[in-house]
């Protein structure tokens, strides 16, 4: 992690076909001002992607000014569920700007009537307000508040605890982060809340143990008793890998909750609308959240999140207490009921479904290629990573990820920066109207690029 890309350019093979075209040096020569004027203006932070200046994006492509263009395996950091720029969603976005109403704060307009109601008959029975934010982040302590609010409702102050996992990530603002468990990203806030914790997270392979007894064991061993807990956050699946928790365990926390009559909250920021091969990711799991938290592909554009949730959570702020300036904001708004119509009408969930073998085949031939260095391979519907790691080891290897990465840059196919707990995963999350055919091509350039980064290695 924390490595940035080169801006100097480089003389790369020229590429053409249908998905990808690179045809000058990368990054583009044309597009060296515009990088080096951000990074004049712009913390180091931002110096994290693939150096290409995003000049339109269009389903699964993405164009610079230069006459390049990528096959998108980003979708923009998991927001273009419904494609890049669909024809939907920009005349849904030009008729609201038409009709002169850009901004109404808490005032009711028929716009927010209609998502709201559109995302509540989409949530499980039972999950039936929904208040509507702006970013994901803002979506997560929301939920955390809630929580607690619930929490001393029922028993006191002494019942907020939130629980979180290792290596969960809910946002970059000070509560998301707190719940979070990413290692080396939480140094800054130094006095910890002690009612909020995290216990391991049961993906399988860097925490073998997956039983539901780790939990209740690990959460004893933070000090924190069940009566204290108000809320407990997991994201459907962990983004790092994207790594799943077992069944069994996601039903057994379940019932945990209920016994102790603490929240239940779905992160579905990245896995909602789609992208697990279902309208919702927990949908996998068989259990109803009591909080749904979602932002990213709702719009598959405009900024636009939320939560959804039970009534008697959701309405425990009074009239005018629980509220935010871009709140459905009516241009946003038009776009997310377009995304969401064309992720419904076409069936985008059951296309990542249909895809989901033979994204999850192709990834599996390149570990079966090099089983040394691709240690894990997960994923469900069109979401997925290679974890690598060092050859022969359960280490990390973030250089190799990022080579790759790099690698896959210049020949037309985009990934966002490795992520990951140590930068150590590849992820895959096209588009979810990406075809068969440009799929396969994807995986194909992948499996070469690994191929070529590891022989360059060695
Ligand atoms: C699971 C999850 N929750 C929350 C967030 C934070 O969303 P945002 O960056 O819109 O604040 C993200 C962002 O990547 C996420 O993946």
């Amino acid at each position: 992690m924390g490595k940035e890309f080169s801006i100097e350019p480089k003389e790369v093979a020229g590429v053409d076909t249908k998905y990808r075209r690179i045809q000058t040096k990368l990054p583009a020569p044309g597009s060296v001002a515009t990088l080096e004027a951000l990074r004049k203006v712009e913390p180091i932070s931002m110096r994290g992607q693939p150096p290409v200046v995003w000049d339109r994006a269009e389903d699964v492509q993405v164009y610079d000014k230069h006459g390049n263009m990528w096959l998108d395996f980003s979708s923009g950091v998991l927001v273009a569920n419904a494609g890049h720029g669909m024809p939907e969603v920009r005349k849904a976005i030009i008729d609201q700007v038409e009709s002169g109403l850009l901004h109404n704060y808490c005032f009711p307009s028929e716009e927010r009537a209609e998502l709201a109601t559109f995302l509540v008959d989409l949530a499980p029975e039972g999950l039936d307000k929904v208040f509507l934010l702006t970013t994901g982040s803002e979506s997560t302590e929301c939920a955390i508040k809630l929580s607690r609010s619930y929490g001393i409702s029922k028993g006191g102050n002494e019942k907020i605890g939130i629980v979180g996992f290792v290596r969960g990530f809910h946002g970059r603002t000070l509560g998301s982060q707190q719940v979070g468990g990413m290692p080396g990203q939480k140094d800054w806030i130094v006095n910890d809340d002690p009612a909020i914790v995290q216990v391991p997270f049961p993906d399988g392979y860097w925490t073998e143990n997956t039983d539901f007894d780790h939990f209740v064991l690990s959460l004893e061993a933070t000090g924190m008793k069940p009566n204290q807990v108000a809320g407990v956050m997991v994201e459907t699946y962990q983004g790092v890998g994207p790594d799943f928790a077992p069944i069994p365990y996601v039903q057994a926390l379940r019932e945990w909750c209920d016994a102790n009559d603490v929240l239940l909250v779905f992160d579905e920021v990245q896995a909602g609308f789609g992208r697990c091969g279902t309208m919702w990711g927990f949908e996998y799991y068989g259990v109803h959240p009591d909080l749904i938290c979602f932002g990213k592909g709702v719009s598959s554009s405009l900024p636009l999140s939320g939560v959804i949730g039970r009534s008697d959570v959701m309405d425990l702020y009074p009239p005018g207490s629980m509220t935010s300036t871009h709140t459905g904001n009516p241009v946003c708004v038009a776009a997310a009921l377009a995304s969401l119509k064309k992720i419904v009408n076409d069936d985008l969930p059951g296309n990542a479904k249909r895809l989901e073998p033979i994204l999850q085949d192709g990834l599996t031939d390149i570990q079966n290629r090099h089983p040394d260095v691709v240690g894990n391979v997960t994923g469900k519907g069109l979401v997925a990573g290679l974890q690598i790691v060092r050859a022969g080891k359960k280490e990390p290897d973030p250089d190799l990820a990022f080579d790759i990465v790099e690698r896959c840059f210049h020949k037309g196919l985009l990934f966002f920066a490795p992520v990951g707990s140590w930068g150590q995963t590849v992820k895959i999350p096209p588009p979810l109207t990406i075809t068969q055919e440009a799929l396969k091509e994807g995986l194909a350039v992948l499996a070469e690029t690994v191929d070529e980064a590891i022989s360059a290695r060695s």
